[in-house]
């Protein structure tokens, strides 16, 4: 991949750039708790973004993405947000630097990435957060520190992507380490690295390629009525900043006053809240099994009271459990992307052949097999 971008880079600059790189990502527990205040628990993997960058001295940003074939240009005003849906989350980047009062000036770059695009593995992170990595390092001397970094491309979503997304994906891929789970607090910013090498297991991802078209709208009405059940709970219990503030019995108090749905929402997101805590002690024991168990617990929340499931996606969980796989579940936002599977090694081959099969059988279409390595995550190479 390097040697395409500086090829690329230099047809159409003349020189060469210099390389930053950053990765997706897979959660292995802690999903939709982190705009709700609660733990995560990620890792960068080994699929990512990879960017030559050079200032140009102008007022314009001149870039080419590799994947796609497209070579775009914009200025760094507020008002030349592009049109296209790809660039803008450089664009972001560029504008949510500025905006915090840090310097960005125009540049030219070539990127190209082998991050799965719609399969819950944070593409769009990974090139939020290598281009705010190396706009950090190149025009601000690397004064702005990393977790303003992953702010800087969640505001990045917010305000030019539409989505109201939390802080996992940017924050898993600047901080990610190899061979490191990352356990985050989402409401006070602490984190903490677990070592990962589970001995006898490996972690599959199964792709479903299925992506939702309302899948970023569904995402900011989920985040919404949690938001109602957190306020709700707050009229009584004024410390709840947030729903994982709350306890399981402060819900049952407000569940006349809030919709049936709001109230199930909320009820995973408590559930899940406790379940991060519970894999991180059970991991601490080396105890797979409960991992596994509370991975399958976290698909029946996402799916049932959740509601970001989808057939397909169901399918593959009842499957790895007929199939005796320690722990599955649908991982990222959902509505279509892959599953997370925790399978014993002897059975692993098995495990992917049958669920392949089977899926392609049902489906018509073959899922994607990902095998993933926990790796860095942002650097300049
Ligand atoms: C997406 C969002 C994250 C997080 C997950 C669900 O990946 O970008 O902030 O909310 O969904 O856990």
């Amino acid at each position: 991949m390097k040697q395409k971008i500086q090829e690329k880079f230099e047809t159409l600059f003349g020189e060469e750039g210099i390389l930053y790189a950053s990765a997706g990502r897979i959660n292995l527990i802690g999903e939709h708790t982190d705009y709700n205040g609660g733990y995560v628990f990620p890792g960068a993997i080994n699929f990512g973004i990879m960017a030559a960058i050079k200032p140009n001295g102008t007022d314009t940003v001149k870039l080419f993405a590799i994947n796609r074939d497209e070579y775009v240009e914009f200025d760094l005003e507020e008002e030349s947000l592009p049109e296209q849906h790809w660039p803008r989350y450089v664009f972001g980047v560029c504008r949510e630097i500025i905006k915090r009062g840090g310097t960005v000036k125009g540049f030219n770059a070539v990127f190209a990435g082998d991050v799965p695009i719609g399969a819950g593995l944070s593409s769009s992170a990974a090139l939020e957060s290598t281009f705010a990595y190396a706009l950090n390092d190149l025009f601000n001397n690397n004064q702005i520190d990393k977790f303003e970094l992953a702010k800087i491309g969640q505001s990045t979503e917010h305000n030019y992507c539409g989505v109201k997304c939390g802080i996992m994906d940017q924050f898993a891929s600047l901080f990610g380490k190899e061979g490191s789970l990352i356990r985050l607090n989402c409401k006070t910013g602490e984190y903490k690295y677990f070592p990962f090498h589970p001995q006898g297991y490996k972690l599959v991802l199964i792709d479903t390629c299925v992506k939702h078209s309302l899948a970023d709208s569904a995402y900011n009405k989920r985040r919404e009525s949690c938001e109602r059940a957190a306020a709700a709970i707050r009229k009584n219990h004024p410390e709840v900043e947030f729903l994982s503030d709350a306890k399981r019995v402060w819900l049952d108090e407000v569940r006349e006053e809030i919709t049936e749905e709001d109230f199930l929402r909320a009820e995973y997101v408590i559930g899940e809240v406790q379940r991060v805590l519970d894999v991180c002690d059970a991991l601490e024991r080396d105890d797979y099994e409960t991992v596994g168990e509370m991975m399958y617990q976290t698909h029946f929340g996402l799916s049932r009271l959740y509601e970001v499931s989808c057939e397909e996606l169901d399918f593959l969980n009842k499957l790895a459990r007929k199939l005796d796989v320690t722990g599955s579940r649908v991982m990222g936002g959902g509505f279509g992307g892959c599953t997370i599977n925790l399978v014993k090694e002897e059975l692993h081959d098995r495990f992917v052949e049958t669920a392949v099969e089977k899926f392609t059988e049902k489906f018509g279409h073959a899922p994607k097999v990902y095998e993933v390595v926990i790796s860095d995550g942002a650097r300049k190479l």
